[in-house]
């Protein structure tokens, strides 16, 4: 039986087909589901459409739900359509009448709307969680290794010197940037949607300030209207946001990759955080970092895919809608096993001492050596050009101190700098007003 039906029985291959893998989605909307239903609630007692003795009971049963839901005993039945059906049949199960109203003002687009919202604002605080983490391990391996030099590369060519501690370093400094995005993201889901209910509000007089603040929004989404619009958008910009991080992952994916390779031999990894071949005795492949960059590139086309899906729908609700849920949610649980995995596998890196030393990268000195002739008074033209028949004729000599000192240099790291930025922008949420209000909603 559906919420929407009446008398006739539906048609069960359409049934299946429309859908299909919600159900398995909508479980993660659950939690977010109930705390929408427990804000929901109060205002329409405030504006009379349930009474106190209603309010009550509808509290009391939608808290055991929220604890039954934490448990991991909460099911959507095969009859059933979606969450949002769950919770109701539920509650009118247990309460009988009150279950019934509490409906009143609001749709399962706006109910899905809110769902989301809440549900996404949780899982970015979980992420950003987790890059604070991987950031932190890459800030301390640059430390440690700030004193370890290995070549620098343009055009994939030895260049010039650079550091474990620069490479380490830069990997954090562009997750700094990424956690803006993030942030960028939160702000944009952190609105309340709840009260546009179909896309074009209601004839209740709805208190929308009222579930803004209970649910501890930062604001609402104002135009009912704009609310709808927002479905997609939101998830196409969280995509944005997972797909910056996934470029950084992705690009430590592929240095590891290659400096793990025999003809780099920059860093190792214990055999048990490599793979073997059932051929080849001798192997161990990186397959983790494979799989990452694999994957964090398929994360980047997830923006692409979500516009593709949503670009040139009609305004309003569309059921293609629903389908969204399906491509972002398994996204934001890869991206969070690949933070951890990446944290892992760093934190038992081994790095090569002495790479420099070797003969292949004596002219990676020559611009040091050009240097060191202009500061003794040489025009830097003339020193280049002295260095480089130095070179052409076989004798030069590479001077292997390497004495860096501007800011974000080997010398200069300014890691220091670089977490206070981090700081400055994690700081910037207010998570810990959404725990707030998510725990006063709940709590007993
Ligand atoms: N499962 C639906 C979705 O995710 C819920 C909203 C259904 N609304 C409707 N009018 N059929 O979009």
């Amino acid at each position: 039986m559906k919420l929407w039906q009446k008398n006739n029985d539906n048609d069960a291959a359409v049934d299946r087909f429309t859908v299909g893998r919600d159900r398995e989605m909508d479980l993660l909307l659950a939690e977010a589901d109930v705390l929408g239903s427990l804000a929901h609630t109060r205002m329409l007692e405030t504006i009379g459409l349930l009474t106190a003795e209603e309010l009550a009971l509808v509290q009391k049963e939608l808290k055991k739900i929220y604890s039954e839901i934490k448990a991991g005993r909460f099911r959507i039945e095969d009859g059933v359509e979606d969450v949002h059906s769950q919770v109701e049949f539920l509650l009118t199960q247990r309460i009988g009448e009150a279950g019934k109203k509490i409906h009143s003002g609001r749709s399962r687009n706006d109910q899905v709307l809110v769902d989301l919202r809440i549900f996404l604002r949780r899982e970015l605080y979980e992420i950003t969680r987790d890059m604070r983490a991987l950031f932190d391990t890459l800030q301390t391996l640059s430390e440690k290794h700030r004193n370890t030099l290995m070549p620098g590369y343009t055009h994939l060519q030895v260049a010039m010197p650079s550091s474990f501690g620069l490479w380490f370093g830069a990997y954090a400094e562009s997750l700094v940037d990424d956690m803006q995005m993030m942030l960028a993201a939160y702000r944009i889901t952190n609105r309340n949607p709840l009260g546009s209910a179909a896309g074009y509000g209601s004839s209740f007089p709805l208190n929308r300030t009222m579930t803004t603040e209970l649910l501890g929004f930062d604001s609402l989404c104002y135009n009912v209207v704009y609310a709808q619009m927002g479905r997609g958008k939101t998830e196409r910009i969280v995509a944005q946001a997972l797909s910056s991080v996934a470029a950084t992952l992705g690009r430590l994916a592929m240095d590891n990759t290659m400096f793990l390779n025999q003809n780099f031999n920059f860093i190792s990894y214990p055999a048990e955080l490599t793979t073997g071949s059932s051929i080849m005795p001798h192997k161990k492949n990186p397959d983790v970092w494979e799989i990452m960059r694999g994957k964090c590139n398929l994360l980047q086309a997830l923006p692409n895919q979500i516009t593709m899906l949503t670009t040139n729908l009609p305004l309003g609700y569309n059921r293609d809608l629903q389908l969204l849920k399906e491509q972002l949610f398994p996204a934001l649980e890869d991206l969070r096993n690949m933070l951890h995995m990446a944290k892992y596998m760093l934190e038992h890196i081994s790095v090569r001492e002495g790479i420099l030393e070797e003969k292949k990268y004596d002219y990676i000195f020559s611009v040091e050596t050009v240097n060191n002739l202009a500061l003794s008074g040489m025009p830097f033209r003339e020193a280049y050009k002295k260095v480089g028949l130095d070179i052409e004729n076989g004798t030069f000599r590479p001077e292997r101190t390497v004495h860096h000192t501007h800011e974000g240099s080997i010398g200069n790291l300014c890691n220091d700098k670089i977490r206070m930025l981090m700081d400055e922008v994690v700081s910037q949420f207010g998570f810990e007003r959404v725990a707030q209000a998510e725990a006063a909603l709940t709590s007993k």
